[in-house]
């Protein structure tokens, strides 16, 4: 039967609940996002609207996995190392720089889309070392075999990467995650699908062992579906296809300009349903704007007087593009750069949000360490 939980239960941590459901109570939701490059548009779309839009509707816990980046951030310096060597006059970062300068720019870039840090608790992850802890509670019940089968790990190492133990354990962190602060929803995109189930898995092996301390976490899928990249694969930092958030000017024309189309004539009809431009436009159009855009596709000589003649072809559309992504992003642009130019915002607000996520960490860790037999940690 599955438990109601409540404002008590939530306030009180002691209480079981193995299934959950809320009644007039604030759920807590909680997302994390490494910080492993510049965030694109299928991050956007695909998992950071979904965090804002959320905030002030739940106890939001959102954070940025530096941890779980560590697992490749070797090969991320490899990667720019090799890219630099091609470039006259690149220069390389050594990893520690990579990982801060990526955190940075993953706070900037919430804080800068709204993310409002007086709504959710926003913080680094390695500034609540307690999950490393209760990830360790966690590798003492689950096996092997199932961490070997995750999917992120078997496509890591078809990938090439070589495989540390951070990489096969990086369920059982996220799973701490998650968990040390109770969490009920974890917004995340299609891809984490298995590392939610992995979680529920876990939080089920812990309490059948010790008891019910953890409640198990549900996935919140964003509708918006797989966000395709300029080459018409999944848009993602690996692939090299992203179109950046905060990229404008001749980089963001380039990106935009380069999105893969067919070759249909200029002056043919074009299919929107099959076209990257298109389904990139669709994310920033009303529906009117959209059903335009689908005429213009099927019937390229409509409206030609307002291009001098010309039949409408892609680069149209691409350009129709990038004047949507300019405008969406210009506030967001903006505020960014404000942000940017406070050396001590991004610390300050990491910092207060780490304060309280801690707080919350404490208590369950506090929980786990009394249901397996070790006393409260002396001070
Ligand atoms: P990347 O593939 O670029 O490394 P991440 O794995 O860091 O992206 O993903 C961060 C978040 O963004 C996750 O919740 C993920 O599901 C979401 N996401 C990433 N790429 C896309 C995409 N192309 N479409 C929709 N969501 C995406
Ligand atoms: N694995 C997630 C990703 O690559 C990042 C992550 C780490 C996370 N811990 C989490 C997401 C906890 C949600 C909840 O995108």
């Amino acid at each position: 039967m599955a438990t109601t939980i409540t404002r008590e239960c939530l306030d009180a941590p002691e209480r079981p609940a193995r299934e959950v459901r809320f009644s007039g109570s604030l759920p807590r939701i909680l997302s994390g996002v490494q910080p492993s490059g510049k965030l694109h548009l299928g991050n956007y779309f695909g998992a950071i609207k979904q965090h804002i839009e959320r905030q002030g509707t739940a106890e939001c816990f959102f954070f940025i996995a530096d941890y779980h980046a560590l697992t490749s951030l070797k090969d991320a310096e490899e990667k720019e190392a090799g890219v630099a060597a091609k470039q006259k006059g690149a220069v390389a970062r050594p990893a520690k720089q990579i990982l801060a300068d990526n955190v940075r720019d993953v706070a900037l870039d919430y804080l800068a889309l709204g993310l409002d840090p007086n709504k959710v608790s926003f913080f680094r992850q390695s500034d609540v070392p307690e999950v490393c802890e209760l990830s360790w509670f966690f590798s003492t019940v689950f096996g092997v075999a199932h961490l070997q089968r995750a999917h992120s790990y078997k496509d890591k190492i078809e990938n090439g990467l070589s495989p540390n133990v951070g990489l096969l354990t990086y369920p059982l962190l996220m799973a701490a995650d998650i968990l040390i602060y109770r969490s009920h929803l974890v917004p995340v995109g299609r891809d984490q699908e298995q590392h939610l189930e992995m979680t529920r898995d876990i939080a089920g092996a812990f309490n059948a062992a010790y008891g019910e301390i953890f409640p198990l976490p549900d996935a919140v899928y964003n509708e918006a579906a797989v966000v395709p990249g300029t080459d018409g694969q999944k848009m993602s930092k690996s692939y090299g296809n992203t179109i950046e958030i905060f990229a404008e000017g001749k980089p963001l024309e380039k990106a935009v300009m380069g999105v893969v189309t067919d070759s249909t004539p200029v002056d043919q009809p074009k299919n929107p349903d099959t076209c990257n431009a298109f389904a990139l436009y669709k994310l920033f159009a009303t529906q009117a704007e959209l059903a335009e855009l689908a005429a213009l596709y099927r019937e390229p000589l409509r409206g030609s007087e307002s291009r001098a003649g010309r039949a409408f072809g892609y680069g149209d559309a691409k350009k129709m593009l990038l004047g949507k992504i300019d405008a969406y992003f210009a506030s967001a642009r903006e505020r960014r750069k404000q942000l940017a130019r406070d050396p001590g915002y991004v610390e300050e607000v990491l910092t207060a949000g780490a304060k309280r996520a801690r707080a919350a960490a404490q208590i369950t860790l506090q929980l786990v360490r009394s249901a397996v037999g070790m006393g409260p940690r002396p001070v």
